[in-house]
This record gives C-alpha cells, structure tokens and sequence, in this order.
C-alpha cells in the first residue's frame, strides 16, 4: 500500500527541469509573456456573463464584494502555486506538486481532475463562444445556418431577424409562434477549437504571441468599457447612487442578497478567475522560470482581480442589478450610457477574449498530460514532442478534437460547475503540498516563498473547500464517478507502466 504513495524524488524532477533537445519543450517564454498567457486564460466567459447573472440572483452591486472574496481564495492558492512552480519548474503544474509531495496516487488524482478545469474548460468555453460570435455574425447581417451553430438538439428561435437561444428572449417574450429551429451540431465550437488546436500544434511562441495580441485587444475592450461607464457615471452620479443603493440589498430569505449572498455570488464567479494557474503548465516553456512563473501567476492574478473588481462596480452603477440576468450583461449596461457602438465591441471583446481562454486552458490540459505520460503513468503517445515545432502536438489534436466534439454535440455549457469543483480541488492540494514540503525539507532553495506557512496555504485549504461546499450535489457527484475512472485506469496501466514505481527501494526512499 505505501508504494501508491511513492513520492517522485526531487532529483528526478531537478534532472527532467534541466532536459534539453529536440524532444523536449522549448523555452521561450518570457515574464511578460507568462503575465499575458495569465491574463489571456482568465479574461473571458466570467466576466461577460456571469458577473451579471451572480448581481442579479446573488449580491446586487456587493457582487463587487464577492470578486474581493474569489479573489482572496485565488491569492492564497496562487501563492502556493508561485512557489512551487519556482521549485519545480517543469511541465504538470498541480499533478507534479502533488507527485513530489504527496505521492502517486494524489497525483494521478490530481493530474485527471485537472483534465475536468482545462479540458472540459475549454469545451465550456467554446460553447459561450460559438454563442457571442453568432449573435456577432447576426449583428453584421451574416446568418450562418442557424441549426449548425448550436448543440444538438438545442432550440433556436428567431426575434426581431435574429436566431437566439430561448433563454436569452427579453423578459415577456413568449416563443409561441416564433420560428424556430433543433440544432444539429455546433459547428463554430468544433471550428474555433479546431483553430485554436492548429495554433498550439505549430508552437509555443506563436501561441503565446497569437495571445499577447489578443489579449492586448481584450484588455483595451475592457478599458473602453470602464473608461466609456465611469465618465458616464460622473456625469450622472444620480443613475449611479440610484443604482448602488442599497449596496447590499436585503435578503430574499432563500440564501440570496445580504451577507450571505456575497459568498453565493463568489462561488459562482469563481469561474472568472479560473485559468491563471494554467501559467504554470508553462513551466518548462518559461526561459527564467524560477525568477519569472511567480511574477506570471501572481502578476496577472492581480491585473485581473482589479479589473473585475472595477468592471462589477461599473456594471452595477450604469444598470439596475435587477436587469442583468442576461447572456450579455456588459453589452446591455454600455447600451445604457447612449454610446451606440459599445455593444458590438463588446461583443468583439468577448469572440477574442474566450478564443484566448480555450488556448490557455487547452495548453495547459496538454502539459499535464504531457508530465504524466513522462513518468510513465499515461502511454507515451502523450509525450510525443515534434522535432520542428517542439510541442506535445499528438496529445494537442486529441485534446483538440475532444474539446472540440464536445459542445458540438453535448449541452456542455451547462457543466460548467465541474470545470469550478475540478479547479477548487487542485487549488486544495496544491496549497496542502507547499506546508507539507515545508515541514518535510525545510531547508530546500526556494527562488519564491509562500509568506506566512501554514497561515496562507490553511486559509487557501479552508476557503477552496468552502467555494466546493456551495455547488450542486450533482456537480459533486460528477466529479466523484469523474475520478473513479481515473483510479480505473491507474489501476489497470499506470501503476503498472510508473517509473517512480520502477525505482529501487533505497532511490524512492531516499527523499
Ligand atoms: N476564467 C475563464 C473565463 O472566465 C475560464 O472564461
């Protein structure tokens, strides 16, 4: 029973961080380019959906308070995700924290939950896509065929010229005697994975070059958007006291608004945080990447938390929260300042910035694999680097075309929960591995140090944890059969394949 718990010694993952040739990963990236490919991973379907929906069901304008409190829980565990991607600067971010800390089993644990936020991350993600890009088409007067936008099965009706889902319908509009149309497949989702896949398999550079530009563009959007509001809001401080009063509204009895409603709004805003740890999928792509992943995780941890924070307050200022229960509540609070243009680039802000959030999440699902596969756990396809253009570019077209398939064909937008428990649980053994590596070689050179251990990793413990206790049931229940294959498949290959496993006795002890 204890080899399950074999930890991989530190002079492997020392020896694999300092590998080079053609076969392995190319180091490229630059601190600035870790900052955006963070940036680029978090900036997307959150904040151009879900704040809205968590203001109007959850916290009203103190939703600004609950990206305070989703991004504490981001700090803490992006502390601990810093130091250890300075440690351990190598490719399998949480699954090779947890290999080095707690042993094989969590980190296989951990390495196929991580497929839950990236993969399935991706899919959630190209599902909003394929919606904002469509409703985009439309505004340009492009109609792509309606039924080949959306996931089969799916119901689109048309309003006002305009194919739609039924839930984004205004309030009062019946679908009786709309026309309507069954979705076949999502062909824009499978397209713009498909693109996105191609930009990974050719390199690591032009991926992280295709998302700085983009990432520069959506950043501008996003500017444009507090700079157009707040000049609004000072010129009309009437619309904004209107709209900010009460702050936080009085509870609705069912766990809504109050206090309570602002932890209720985080654990489903969460989501818009997720992606900066994909950074350190990156490590074994990072030049310097002792000196530079703790200024990528936490550099755009923090770029994007006061962005978020300012965009909410924002929102809630030009808009009565109780009108932002829409699909695309940023695009329907810049119509509110008269500017007749700000919902379009609104929208252009959105199809560029998820493109980007596919591209990290996809990445990084790679990456782990990619580790794993290199300790034998996963077959050695996953590993497979090309000679010219040195990425993982067998494992990126099967992540690519899984991502892709589907939203195509499953209502995988609706899953988007299990992309937040996935995240939530590597956020919990990622803080517990940086205390446990602290007790267990208290003296190792550390290039970034968590501060305050175990204060920070506990509180990143407790506050994942607590984020976990407020989703669904069934989200827990997925995960948890999710996971259950997994061991599944440790059980029946990995195990047997593990080079940790391989070691002699004296080697594995050793550390
Ligand atoms: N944080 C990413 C988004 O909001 C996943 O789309």
């Amino acid at each position: 029973m204890p080899r399950l718990f074999r930890v991989k010694p530190m002079s492997m993952l020392t020896a694999e961080a300092a590998e080079q040739g053609e076969h392995t990963l190319k180091r490229s990236l630059s601190a600035l380019n870790l900052i955006t490919l963070g940036i680029g991973a978090v900036i997307g379907a959150g904040i151009f959906t879900l704040t809205g929906q968590a203001a109007a069901l959850h916290a009203g304008p103190a939703v600004a308070l609950s990206f305070v409190l989703a991004g504490l829980t981001c700090a803490f565990a992006g502390l601990c995700y810093a130091e250890f991607a300075s440690i351990i600067p190598i490719a399998g971010s949480a699954y090779t924290y947890g290999y080095a800390t707690l042993g094989e089993l969590v980190a296989w644990i951990i390495g196929w939950d991580l497929t839950l936020e990236y993969a399935f991350g991706a899919s959630t993600v190209a599902s909003g896509w394929a919606g904002y890009f469509n409703s985009l088409l439309q505004q340009f007067g492009i109609t792509f065929p309606p039924a080949l936008t959306t996931t089969t099965g799916n119901v689109l009706v048309k309003y006002q010229g305009i194919w739609m889902d039924r839930m984004s319908l205004p309030p009062g509009i019946s679908d009786a005697g709309l026309p309507h149309v069954t979705g076949l497949f999502n062909l824009l989702a499978v397209l713009i994975v498909l693109a996105v896949t191609t930009i990974l398999v050719i390199g690591i550079k032009e991926s992280a070059n295709f998302n700085s530009a983009i990432v520069i563009i959506k950043l501008g959007i996003v500017g444009v958007f507090l700079v157009v509001g707040a000049l609004y809001l000072f010129g009309h401080p009437q619309v904004a006291s209107a709209n900010w009063h009460p702050f936080i509204p009085p509870p609705d009895g069912h766990g809504n608004f109050g206090i309570w409603g602002i932890p209720a709004a985080a654990a489903s805003i969460f989501f818009a945080y997720i992606g900066f740890d994909a950074v350190s999928t990156a490590a074994q792509e990072a030049k310097n990447p002792q000196r530079d992943m703790p200024i990528g995780i936490l550099g755009s941890l923090v770029v994007c938390t006061i962005l978020y924070i300012a965009v909410s307050l924002v929102l809630t200022g030009l808009v009565s929260y109780k009108t932002l229960n829409v699909s695309a509540p940023v695009a329907l609070a810049i119509d509110a300042t008269g500017v007749g243009w700000g919902s379009v680039l609104v929208k252009i802000g959105a199809v560029f910035g998820l493109a980007t959030v596919m591209l990290v999440m996809l990445l990084g699902q790679t990456r782990v694999f990619y580790s794993m596969s290199k300790d034998g756990l996963l077959p050695k396809v996953f590993s497979e680097v090309h000679p010219k253009f040195r990425t993982p570019w067998i494992t990126t077209i099967i992540f690519g075309c899984f991502a892709a398939l589907m939203p195509a064909f499953l209502p995988i937008d609706k899953l988007a929960e299990l992309v937040n428990i996935g995240t939530l649980l590597a956020f919990t053994i990622v803080s517990a591995g940086v205390w446990i590596l602290r007790v267990r070689h208290p003296n190792m050179h550390r290039p970034f140090k968590t501060p305050f251990v175990p204060l920070v990793p506990v509180l990143g413990i407790i506050s994942a944890v607590y984020l976990m206790f407020n989703l669904a049931l069934v989200t827990w229940a997925v995960m948890i059969g999710w996971l259950i294959v997994g061991l599944v498949i440790y059980f029946s290959y990995s195990r047997k394949h593990s080079k940790v496993q391989a070691l002699p006795e004296s080697v594995a002890a050793g550390d």
